[in-house]
């Protein structure tokens, strides 16, 4: 049965973390609750990827963590010794990354990776495993299911092993869903219909999205809730509608929206730059 709107989804509360005694991130709260869509924005180094980790269960031995609270669903987040990366850590949990060779396993076929996950879920059958697998393959928009089936990700491109990244995901029947930068190694137009893909997805099977971007023009498209990290901490939280009423060149986070050129500004005014903004307080 799933939960009530109101159950905890993820909650972290004064999460610290130090690699080899240095602090990466500082007293981080982030809440992602049951079926809400929430972006991890900031510039690169800013901990995006530490957060997510930390979420995720899964920082390198040398991390040390601080939280006065890591939870998913009341249930605290512990470190796991399971090796796949797509496979779930914290039960309902799910973690995608920008580079699918990384999550996926680069010389067995997709559909031995599909029956490895699903054999995590419950009991499948060969034949209803192939056609669990062909229905999700199908809802990220990949029509070729055989071909995709029987070919190993080495042999597909960025964009469909991206695809078969988030089908996998999605196999795995996650409450939430942790992508970091997802998108980043895709051009624009594939970018694009990737977020489309893991929003529409997420929002038909209810599960939570936290997905990390520098793209915070792309993301406040597909999010509820954007919360912005500069240097380790979090400077900001709003709502995307939020973030377009404010005034260009009033905060760090409307600094980044307007650092992305777009068809409005790009020859007709200098670009904002993250500098000459103030940190909104
Ligand atoms: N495994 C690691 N060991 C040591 N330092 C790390 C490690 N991972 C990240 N860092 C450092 O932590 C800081 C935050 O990194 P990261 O979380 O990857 O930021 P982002 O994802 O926003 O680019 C950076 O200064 C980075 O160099
Ligand atoms: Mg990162």
């Amino acid at each position: 049965m799933s939960a009530p709107a109101e159950a905890p989804g993820l909650v972290l509360r004064n999460l610290s973390v130090a690699y080899d005694g240095t602090f990466a991130v500082r007293d981080v709260a982030l809440d992602v609750p049951r079926g809400q869509r929430v972006a991890l924005i900031g510039e690169s180094g800013s901990g995006k990827t530490t957060v997510c980790m930390a979420a995720a269960g899964f920082l390198p031995r040398s991390a040390t963590i601080l939280a006065d609270e890591r939870s998913f669903e009341g249930v605290p987040i512990g470190a796991t010794r399971q090796k796949t990366l797509i496979a779930p850590r914290v039960p309902g949990v799910v973690t995608i990354f920008q580079d699918a060779m990384s999550s996926l396993d680069p010389v067995a076929t997709v559909g031995r990776q599909f029956r490895a996950v699903l054999a995590g879920v419950r009991r499948f059958s060969a034949a209803a495993a192939r056609e669990r697998a062909g229905e999700l393959l199908r809802s990220v928009g990949l029509s070729d299911v055989d071909r995709v089936w029987g070919s190993t990700p080495q042999k597909l491109s960025g964009g469909m092993r991206q695809r078969v990244m988030i089908a996998l995901a999605l196999a795995a029947e996650p409450r939430l869903i942790i992508a970091d930068e997802p998108t980043s190694a895709l051009d624009a137009s594939v970018a694009r219909e990737t977020m489309e893909v893991l929003s529409r997805l997420t929002a038909e099977t209810g599960a939570a999205l936290l997905i990390v971007s520098h793209d915070i023009a792309l993301c406040s498209h597909y999010v509820d809730h954007l919360v912005v990290m500069r240097g380790g901490a979090v400077v900001d939280r709003l709502t995307p509608a939020e973030l377009a009423a404010r005034e260009p060149g009033s905060s760090y986070a409307r600094g980044l929206l307007d650092a992305i050129p777009t068809l409005d500004n790009w020859n007709t005014t200098r670009l904002a730059t993250i500098e000459q903004e103030a940190v909104h307080a």
